[in-house]
């Protein structure tokens, strides 16, 4: 009888400590060197699940470049001129796909007048079309081949589903006054006690990321300080969540400062930090006048992009579909457009 209930309760105690632990079969992938540790832990059917759900759309059949060019046809098209008339109506209708399939052409246009900008959805949308051009061509060292379209962020939404907004942070912060803003879980960084809005300092402004290892045994004038680990870590855990990975996927954990013992994905990222940066303060954050109240954040500005928006928890965007083959409209920005102020009014 004391047995059974000796095993009974160690049974139990068993129980309470695995409740922690995601029971089921696992794959572990290598990421680095033998004898490194630098390995990927995945539960397969998760896994198979999510790639199932982030397949790109079929491709809408291709249009001819020849003929009469949107520019000389129509009146008030300032990024798309250069297309023929026929790859001009295919876009609009992939983009009216992947934005606003249920609104449809009238989601940005005046149905009255097609070139009248009077909706602030169609000017959005001319700044998407230069900074989707603008990301695939002049960010290749984080975008590669794969590339971006509408669809990468969007997936048939008007908003896409993970963007982010200045944080006022909880009405009555718990830290003391002047703290570095954290403390509440916030689902930005994996719920940890981290600073909650990493975002506004480092993927539109450019506070350093680093400062955390120093390489001296003595702080020695060395810049490192708390906060900045702090921030770091923050933004650390938001990579890791947006890929699904976790950080070995970049760093030799042992040494996360060291490039050379990093994985190449750990460059890829430090491209993409830059080329979102470019995307929120370039042309984002300049539409912020355009918008109505309802699609701003708690403190007025435009909701922004972060490395969820289009990772969507995938190491590579809908694991890596190269999709922009079949948009080349979209790879480079027409020519003269660099120099359009899309912003004017
Ligand atoms: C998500 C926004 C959006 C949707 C949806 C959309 N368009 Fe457009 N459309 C634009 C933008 C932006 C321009 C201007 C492009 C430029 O400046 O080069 C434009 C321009 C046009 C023009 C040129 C009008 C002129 O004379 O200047 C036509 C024609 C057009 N769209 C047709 C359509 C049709 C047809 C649909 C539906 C199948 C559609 N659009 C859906 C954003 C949109
Ligand atoms: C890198 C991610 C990303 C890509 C790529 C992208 N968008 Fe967006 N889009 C956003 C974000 C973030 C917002 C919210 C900010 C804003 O409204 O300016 C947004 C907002 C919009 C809106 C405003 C919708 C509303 O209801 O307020 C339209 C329209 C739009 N995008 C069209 C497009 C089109 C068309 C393309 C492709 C040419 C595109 N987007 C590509 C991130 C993206
Ligand atoms: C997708 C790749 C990626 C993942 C995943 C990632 N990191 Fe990083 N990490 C980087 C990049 C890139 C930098 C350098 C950023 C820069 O210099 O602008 C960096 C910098 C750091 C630094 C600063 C090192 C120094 O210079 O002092 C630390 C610490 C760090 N990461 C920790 C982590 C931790 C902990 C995790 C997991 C929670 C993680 N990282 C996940 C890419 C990644
Ligand atoms: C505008 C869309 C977009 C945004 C935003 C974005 N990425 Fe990416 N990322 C891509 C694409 C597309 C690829 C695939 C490139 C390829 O295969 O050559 C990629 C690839 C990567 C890779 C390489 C993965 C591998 O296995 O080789 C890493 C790492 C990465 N991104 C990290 C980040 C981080 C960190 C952020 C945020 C700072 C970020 N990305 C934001 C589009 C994006």
């Amino acid at each position: 009888m004391k047995t059974l209930m000796r095993s009974a309760v160690t049974g139990l105690a068993v129980l309470t400590l695995l409740a922690g632990c995601e029971l089921g079969s696992k794959d572990v992938v290598q990421r680095g060197y033998r004898g490194t540790g630098m390995e990927l832990v995945m539960v397969p059917e998760d896994r198979v699940a999510h790639v199932n759900a982030n397949q790109p759309p079929e491709p809408a059949p291709p249009q001819p470049a020849v003929g009469p060019k949107a520019g000389d046809i129509y009146q008030n098209v300032q990024v798309l001129g250069h297309l023929s008339i026929g790859e001009f109506t295919r876009l609009m209708a992939s983009i009216t796909e992947w934005v606003a399939p249920e609104q449809g052409c009238n989601y940005c246009h005046n149905p009255q007048n097609l070139a009248d900008d009077s909706k602030y959805t169609k000017k959005v949308s001319r700044v998407m079309i230069a900074m989707t051009q603008r990301t695939n061509e002049a960010w290749k060292d984080h975008v590669g081949n794969v590339g971006v379209t509408c669809y990468t962020c969007h997936r048939g939404n008007n908003i896409p589903v993970n963007v982010w907004a200045a944080d006022p942070g909880p009405k009555r912060a718990t830290g003391m006054v002047g703290q570095t803003p954290q403390n509440y879980a916030s689902e930005s960084v994996g719920l940890a006690s981290l600073p909650y809005d990493p975002f506004s300092s480092m993927l539109l402004g450019d506070r350093d990321i680093g400062g955390v290892q120093a390489d001296t045994a003595l702080p020695m004038g060395h810049p490192t300080d708390l906060r900045d680990a702090e921030w770091t870590y923050a933004l650390m855990m938001h990579f890791s969540q947006s890929l699904g990975v976790n950080c070995t996927y970049c760093h030799n954990s042992r040494a996360f400062n060291q490039w050379e013992q990093a994985s190449p994905a750990k460059v890829t990222a430090w491209h993409g930090i830059r080329m979102v940066r470019e995307i929120n303060g370039e042309f984002i954050e300049p539409t912020t006048p355009w918008l109505p109240e309802h699609r701003k954040g708690p403190l007025g500005d435009a909701l922004k992009t972060n490395c969820k928006t289009c990772h969507q928890g995938a190491y590579k965007p809908l694991y890596g579909a190269e999709m922009l083959q079949y948009y080349p409209n979209l790879a480079e920005l027409g020519e003269g457009v660099e120099d359009l102020d899309l912003f004017e009014d």
